[in-house]
């Protein structure tokens, strides 16, 4: 599962569509943490889906990663300033690869 406390324990090496990457990052097997109020932790991600399919508010967008082991492309926190709290992401994925920071 994604380490809720990624901010403290990873340093943002990069940005992405206007959010952080939290490293480490080795393209493409290892990609990190996109987003920080609402984080996807991408080498975990496995392109399930149910996260870009609930979220209310469209906060996800597909982007593709290929060549990295668990999934071709991941759900990318595109919007996540637009994020309600509803917490429904955190709870339908089956990998545990999302965390919102609801304070
Ligand atoms: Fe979307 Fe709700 Fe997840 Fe925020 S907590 S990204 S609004 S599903
Ligand atoms: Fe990935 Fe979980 Fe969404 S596996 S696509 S973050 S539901
Ligand atoms: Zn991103």
């Amino acid at each position: 599962a994604i380490d809720p406390q990624f901010h403290e324990n990873r340093d943002q090496v990069d940005e992405h569509e206007g959010h952080a990457v939290w490293g480490p990052v080795d393209e493409p097997e290892q990609l990190g943490i996109h987003g920080t109020h609402v984080a996807v932790d991408f080498d975990i991600c496995l392109a399930d889906g149910a996260c870009v399919e609930d979220c209310p508010v469209d906060v996800f967008e597909w982007v593709d990663t290929p060549g990295h082991p668990e999934s071709e492309e991941k759900a990318d926190p595109a919007n996540e300033s637009q994020c309600i709290d509803c917490m429904l992401c955190v709870d339908v994925c089956p990998v545990d690869a999302i965390d919102v920071d609801a304070g």
